[in-house]
């Protein structure tokens, strides 16, 4: 288990898209070990394997109640809608509003390959839906629905922190 290092804004590989997983070894099992370790460290939300510079198909959720691994992930479904204060971890400061589905369902591999479903809604369906765009190098601020925060806005989200 390592701590490993985060692509930040400016590194092409953020818009990159990953790649299918194939194999389920233990070179998975430990880019996984790292990311959960990573995503901890970072008090994050969820993180892709792209932002620790690795292109393939992975991501992790934590929202508080234990990570989550969804490897090679299918968007089954969306409903409702939602405006959420967001960021990323690879765009460090950068936080604004973005309209998300409320409501997602993935299917996805576990590390042994085990297909399962899984339904999010709320922050963890933002955060799924979050990470998914991750794998196809996308870019949260640059959603058509996001609004950064103006200065003011900023200052009172740091000050509540
Ligand atoms: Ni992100």
């Amino acid at each position: 288990m390592a701590i490993r290092n985060m692509r930040i804004e400016g590194d092409d590989i953020l818009r990159k898209k990953s790649r299918e997983v194939e194999k389920f070894d233990a070179r998975l099992w430990e880019l996984l070990d790292d990311m959960a370790d990573t995503l901890k460290e970072q008090n994050g939300v969820g993180l892709a394997a792209v932002q620790v510079g690795v292109l393939r198909r992975v991501f992790i959720v934590d929202v508080g109640e234990g990570i989550t691994e969804f490897i090679n992930p299918r968007t089954l479904a969306t409903g409702g809608s939602q405006t959420v204060l967001e960021g990323c971890l690879s765009f460090p400061g950068q936080w604004g509003m973005i309209t998300r589905p409320n409501y997602v369902r993935i299917r996805a591999q576990d590390r042994h390959g085990k297909w399962f479903e899984a339904e999010g809604e709320g922050l963890m369906a933002q955060a799924m839906l979050h990470e998914s765009g991750h794998l196809d190098g996308e870019v949260f601020k640059e959603d058509p629905s996001f609004r950064p925060l103006s200065e003011e806005e900023l200052e009172e989200l740091n000050s509540g922190e």
